[in-house]
């Protein structure tokens, strides 16, 4: 096991957002976590990357207890975090983003890192002294991916990397994350578009309002009636 959360609760001042949150995520796994708006995905995440602060409750990663570790050992100990919502540096470059995506990882590895990200999005390539807020939203998202990609990490948490994405995209992104994970990166996948992330991923967890009502191997939930009808469009969806 690469991961394991253990009864977490966070708040937010006296709102609390996960209330005894438990999942494990195996070395070479894709486990999605999906659910609702609001349900604490995203808060799951930053716990798991030391961005916010549990109540109670253990993480621990490669058995090393991490709850409290700050985020800055956390990425340095081959955790890499894709935030909700893309954030790339806007007034730097696409290279520049990528170069501070790697500022902790051997500077050895620097030109070989760069240059897998490159093969892996070519579009990226070209557009390397591009300032990133000029990019297309699906081009910020791949950067943001490369740029995590950059620090080699054993495990990557992808929060909502298809969100605002046209179909086209999404494919494109998901294929990514496969391939990635393919090549020996573990993944704890964030989604809403759950029909997507039910398909490239080994295992689910499904939270609801800061608790995981459910969890198992993806293809099972895929067919769970709840599942179908809370987070598939029901009944209708085929496969
Ligand atoms: N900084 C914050 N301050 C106060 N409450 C917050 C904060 N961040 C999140 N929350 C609350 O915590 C709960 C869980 O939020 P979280 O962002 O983890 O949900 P999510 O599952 O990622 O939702 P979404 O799918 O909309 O991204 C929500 O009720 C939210 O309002
Ligand atoms: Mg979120």
């Amino acid at each position: 096991m690469i991961l394991q959360v253990e009864d977490l609760y966070v708040a937010y001042g006296n709102i609390e957002a996960l209330h005894g949150v438990s999942l494990e995520v195996n070395e070479g796994e894709i486990v999605t976590l999906i659910g609702a708006n609001g349900a604490g995905k995203s808060t799951t995440l930053r716990a798991i990357s030391g961005l916010n602060r549990p109540r109670s409750g253990a993480i621990r990663f490669q058995g090393a207890d991490i709850t409290r570790a700050p985020a800055h050992k956390i990425v340095a100990m081959g955790i890499g975090h894709v935030p909700e919502g893309r954030r790339v540096f806007p007034d730097m470059s696409v290279r520049e983003n990528l170069e501070l995506g790697a500022y902790i990882a051997s500077p050895a590895r620097f030109h070989q890192n760069l240059a897998e990200v490159f093969e892996r999005f070519p579009r990226l390539k070209e557009r390397e002294n591009q300032r990133a807020s000029t990019l297309s939203g699906g081009e910020q998202q791949m950067l943001a991916l490369g740029r995590a990609m950059m620090l080699q990490p054993k495990l990557l948490l992808l929060d909502e990397p298809s969100m605002g994405l046209a179909p086209r995209l999404v494919q494109e992104i998901f294929e990514i994350v496969a391939e990635l994970n393919r090549r020996g990166t573990t993944i704890l996948l964030v989604e809403q578009n759950a029909a997507m992330a039910l398909s490239i991923a080994h295992r689910a967890y499904v939270l609801e309002t800061g608790r995981v009502v459910l969890s198992g191997p993806a293809a099972e939930l895929r067919s769970h009636p709840a599942v179908r009808e809370a987070y598939l469009g029901g009944a209708a969806h085929a496969d």
